[in-house]
């Protein structure tokens, strides 16, 4: 759907055209999975696939919501949000507690969320591992501030975003995605310290091309299966403070200290422990990997990453494997592995430019091949955070 089959969808819906459009990018990961919760620092991109927001202000203090692609329409009050249903009482749809976890959210914060009417759009595909709930969430949040007439920073923007995730929608999500999303800078990666929340840009060598595979499946333990890592990661944190009293997260650890006591860990949490100890250390190399724009040593670690979210960390499925062994023999891969939280979904492919077609097809025929399935594949780049059209 473009922008204008948007807008016109828009007035077909509300009777009167939109006063603005948001986008809402959605992220990929060069490398820090699963870390942001472990308060470790992360390193991704916003890309150019993105949400479309079209917005107009309400009558009253209702949102009224259109999901194009889902072709649904609810509508809730502003002022009962935690009770979580429509103007008719009934339950919200799933896909509605985004947008209101954020209303909500931003109400805790004391900021003003006036009625809204909404219709919207994602290139995103849904549950890939490319964030399309976070920019959602983003895209409303930017769509509250701009008719609220308030402002607050990018990070605070997606601070209450998480915050939305975490307690309304109730997924235990670290901040990366929102932050991606947000924060976004054309061209860069963005290295992001989950702890002291700083961050900074690290320039994608033109050269370079994001290339992003979907492997078509997914999985649903993907909210169970993240929240059960999660906890292993916390348990993991009591057992070694027995030895390690200083450690608040696992970010607290140092490799050699790991290599020290790991042996006392219970089985699962230990694993899980190592992948993300070792994780923080690969996304400090790939940073300076990336600056000094060290390709082959950048496309390691990448390896290493995926080999170690499907080995220790378990969250890969046997076709995103395909999709990243494959790649091994493919022309101009610097490095792949799977990108997000896992559990099915995408892999991110860097790939030299002007090799990237042969490499697009040459992935898609090995992989249908080996599984009988169409992988998307889409060229990307990296793109800016959330803003009105
Ligand atoms: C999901 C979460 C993020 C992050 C990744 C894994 O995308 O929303 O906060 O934990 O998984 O790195």
């Amino acid at each position: 759907m473009n922008l204008d089959q948007l807008q016109r969808a828009f007035e077909e819906t509300y009777r009167r055209p939109p006063q603005f459009i948001v986008r809402a990018p959605g992220r990929v990961n060069i490398l820090g999975e699963h870390v942001d919760y472990n308060d470790g620092p992360v390193l991704p991109a916003a890309i150019d696939q993105a949400v479309y927001i079209a917005v107009a202000p309400g009558q009253d203090d209702c949102v009224r919501l259109h999901a194009l692609d889902l072709n649904q329409q609810v509508a809730f009050r502003l002022d009962n949000l935690a009770q979580k249903r429509d103007v008719e009482g009934k339950p919200l749809p799933g896909w509605a507690l985004y947008p209101a976890g954020v209303a909500w959210a931003l109400q805790e914060a004391g900021l003003h969320t006036p009625g809204l009417l909404a219709a919207y759009t994602s290139e995103i595909p849904i549950g890939s591992g490319l964030s399309s709930s976070a920019a959602v969430e983003v895209g409303f949040a930017f769509a509250w501030q701009t008719l609220g007439s308030w402002e607050i920073s990018r990070l605070a923007l997606a601070q209450r975003c998480q915050k939305a995730e975490n307690q309304f929608v109730g997924v235990s999500c670290g901040l990366m995605d929102q932050f991606a999303c947000a924060c976004g800078v054309e061209g860069h990666a963005l290295y992001f310290d989950t702890r002291s929340l700083e961050w900074d840009i690290a320039p994608i060598p033109p050269e370079v091309a994001l290339v992003i595979a979907d492997s078509g499946v997914r999985r649903n333990l993907t909210h169970s299966g993240y929240n059960e890592r999660r906890a292993s990661c916390e348990q993991a944190v009591r057992e070694l403070q027995q030895y390690l009293p200083h450690i608040r997260s696992l970010r607290d650890v140092k490799t050699t200290e790991f290599a020290a006591y790991s042996m006392f860990l219970s089985e699962i949490p230990r694993r899980r422990a190592e992948h993300v100890v070792k994780e923080i250390a690969r996304v400090h190399s790939a940073v300076s990997a990336l600056r000094r724009a060290d390709k082959q040593a950048l496309g390691a670690l990448m390896y290493a990453g995926h080999n170690s979210l499907r080995n220790l960390y378990e969250v890969s499925t046997p076709e995103l494997d395909i999709l990243v062994e494959l790649t091994r023999s493919l022309p101009g891969c610097i490095g792949a592995r799977l990108t997000g939280a896992g559990f099915g979904g995408c892999t991110l492919n860097l790939v030299e430019l002007d090799q990237a077609e042969a490499f697009i097809a040459g992935l898609q025929r090995g992989y249908a091949q080996a599984t009988g399935r169409q992988a998307k594949v889409y060229l990307c780049r990296a793109s800016q955070g959330v803003s009105l059209l």
